[in-house]
């Protein structure tokens, strides 16, 4: 199911939602019978209404998918470890975070932390030791701390990726004051692909504030191998945006970022897991381009994209296939809750052409039949009439078709 299925106009006119059940839709529901509910109850307006089951549903959507590809493409990477999902940068409510880790147990889904909150919220959520914690972010000692503690006694699978070069002293440095513990790493390449148009294409590029420049990655791991600390160094991780609205931006990162990968492994380091980031956009717009509130591509094909990125580099080397993560934060939350609010003010528009002329064919026609019970006299009074009436109408409508394309 993608957005425009959860949601649709029934016959009256209404937006409904259609919470989905099972592998079925479920009923259609009329959020204006929702608000004359909601305000029945003596409550006002605005509010926001979830619907949990949209939350599950783009969950299982984006593991189906990826599972689906993965098996078509014969990937040797195993299954989708789960989206990870950034709690309070995406939402902060503690409820979503519950649905999340609840509707995602089954698929492994992880979460990722981008802050100290957010890190503790997500300790607490994620029971399930086979799920991912990313930490992406700003880290000082007690955020560093606080992740070496989940994976010694919580036996969480809790990753640190690196973003600024003087992380990793700090990291190495309080592994050893924790009686040695081999930390869980990941490194963030500054990609040169940019996203183009949007809100946060900076987020990508050369001159982007996150991540790692090929030769500050190259001094991580001459640290790491001093330390003979690269076994500990898993996973790639890049971030070009959010709501990337062209498919060939999320190829083109997707294909350089498993060039970074590639060399990763030449190096030694013991690599294992890709994190594609964020940017699954969402077609808010309906207009399925890349206009950059819409997007050019379903979620196949963004999987698709991510799968043969991997499959095309990586074999030319005979490099195993990695685990993938994505951290679609917008794509997993952004239809499962809505903002009832009264109506502020009115604006009317000429109901569209194609309407107009359906509804003036269909008057012909019982017109015509109705004509047929008259007698010879009237029929013929009534039919001069009924026809100067649709000659005006019909005229009404090509000048509004001409208005429209002037
Ligand atoms: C590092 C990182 N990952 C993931 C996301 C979520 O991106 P999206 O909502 O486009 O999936 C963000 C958003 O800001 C981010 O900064």
């Amino acid at each position: 199911m993608g957005g425009v299925d959860y949601f649709s106009i029934n016959d009256n006119g209404e937006v409904v939602v259609t919470p989905p059940m099972g592998d079925k839709g479920g009923p259609q529901i009329s959020l204006h019978e929702i608000a004359k509910e909601v305000e029945d109850r003596g409550l006002a307006m605005p509010v926001i209404l979830r619907i949990e089951n949209i939350l599950g549903s783009q969950i299982k959507l984006l593991h189906d998918t990826f599972n689906h590809v993965i098996k078509e493409t014969g990937y040797k990477g195993g299954s989708f470890k789960g989206g990870v999902f950034p709690p309070v940068k995406v939402n902060q409510q503690e409820k979503v975070l519950e649905s999340i880790t609840s509707y995602g147990k089954k698929y492994n889904h992880g979460l990722e932390a981008g802050s100290k909150a957010e890190l503790i919220a997500a300790i607490s959520m994620l029971h399930n030791r086979d799920a991912y914690l990313i930490c992406n972010g700003y880290k000082d000692e007690e955020f560093i701390d606080l992740g070496l503690n989940a994976v010694k006694m919580g036996g969480l699978k809790c990753y640190f990726v690196v973003e600024v070069p003087g992380e990793i002293n700090v990291i190495l440095q309080r592994a050893k004051q924790q009686g040695g513990v081999r930390p869980l790493l990941g490194l963030r390449t500054k990609l040169t692909t940019q996203a183009e148009g949007g809100q946060w294409s900076e987020s990508g590029g050369d001159n982007s504030v996150f991540g790692l420049t090929i030769s500050q990655m190259i001094d991580v791991i001459d640290k790491l191998k001093e330390e003979e600390m690269l076994d500990c160094l898993h996973l790639l991780h890049y971030h070009i945006g959010s709501q990337i609205a062209n498919i060939s931006d999320i190829r083109a990162g997707a294909m350089e970022a498993c060039r970074v990968y590639e060399e990763l492994v030449k190096e030694g380091a013991n690599m294992s897991i890709m994190d594609f980031g964020g940017g699954l956009a969402v077609d808010y717009d309906g207009s399925n381009t890349n206009y950059h509130s819409s997007r050019n591509y379903s979620i196949e094909e963004y999987c698709y994209d991510i799968v043969e990125s991997i499959i095309t580099v990586l074999d030319k080397n005979d490099i195993p296939h990695p685990t993938i993560i994505t951290e679609s934060g917008r794509a997993t939350v952004a239809y499962y809750s809505v903002l009832l609010f009264n109506v502020l003010d009115v604006s009317s528009f000429d109901p569209p052409i194609r309407s107009l002329r359906h509804s003036l064919n269909q008057q012909t026609i019982s017109l015509r039949i109705s004509c047929r019970h008259m007698r010879w006299s009237h029929r013929k009074q009534y039919k001069s009439a009924v026809t100067t009436y649709f000659s005006i109408a019909t005229s009404h409508v090509s000048s509004l078709n001409t208005d429209r394309f002037r």
